[in-house]
Order: structure tokens, then sequence, then C-alpha cells
């Protein structure tokens, strides 16, 4: 019973520390320098239009995040690149809370020629939405 109570004191506690972490985003265009057509990004939440951009090789398009009290945050992206178009989440509270804990509070995304690839250390990437 006291073991429960403190369980659920702990997770309230863990869950409210949640709201003050601010999360990096970065999307990093990777694609191969050979095509000449500009990828185009447009990121953006419920309440935050963060702009449509070109993006030049190794541009870095990124902003910061917190978590709402619900934990609904989230952020997703338009991109356009050699007549090929994908939407794609960059953020999502109950998807990202974790796993992008691991490196400086980072969601680590690379845009590359067969697709949309995922790191939370920097080393590691996953295609995570192919084009
Ligand atoms: C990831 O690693 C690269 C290459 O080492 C570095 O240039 C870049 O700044 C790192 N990204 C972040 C978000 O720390």
């Amino acid at each position: 019973m006291l073991a429960l109570f403190i369980f659920y004191q702990l997770a309230i506690a863990v869950n409210e520390d949640l709201l003050f972490i601010k999360y990096h985003i970065h999307i990093i265009n990777d694609l191969s320098p050979g095509v000449p057509s500009p990828l185009y990004l447009h990121c953006k939440s419920k309440n935050k239009d963060l702009g449509q951009k070109p993006m030049l090789q190794h541009q870095d398009y990124t902003w910061d995040s917190k978590i709402n009290l619900f934990r609904t945050t989230l952020f997703f992206c338009h991109a356009w690149w050699e007549g090929k178009q994908r939407y794609f989440v960059a953020f999502n509270a109950r998807r990202d809370e974790d796993r992008c804990l691991w490196y400086h509070n980072s969601c680590l995304w690379s845009v590359r020629d067969d697709g949309f690839y995922f790191s939370n250390d920097n080393s590691t990437w996953t295609n995570e939405y192919p084009w």
C-alpha cells in the first residue's frame, strides 16, 4: 500500500519534470550533392508555424520545444525534393519524450536520398520515413 503510494508520487514527479525539459529538434539535409534541386522543409505544430525554408546541403532546420501538460505536443513537417513530397512527424511527446533524452535532449533527423533517418545518439540512424 505504502509502496504503491510512493510509486504514484514518484510517477507524478517524473512526469512533471518532463515539462521543464527543453528538447532540441534538428533536421539536417544530408541529400547527395549531385542533385541541384533544393530540399524544402516546412514544420509546424497546432500553435506554431516555423516557416518554409529552402535547405542547403548540411543545413540544419532546428528548433526547441517543451512538452505540454497533456503530452500532446506534436510537430510535423512537410518536405519537397525532386518532385517528391512527404509528411513526417519530427517531434511527438508520447513517442519522443524518453528516446530523445539520451543525447543532449535532442531528436536528430537526417534527410537522405531514400528517406528520413532518426537518431537519438548522433551515431546510429534508422530510416523511419522512406520517401
Ligand atoms: C553530430 O555529430 C556531428 C559529427 O560529429 C557534429 O558535427 C554535429 O554537431 C553533431 N550534432 C549535434 C546535434 O550535436
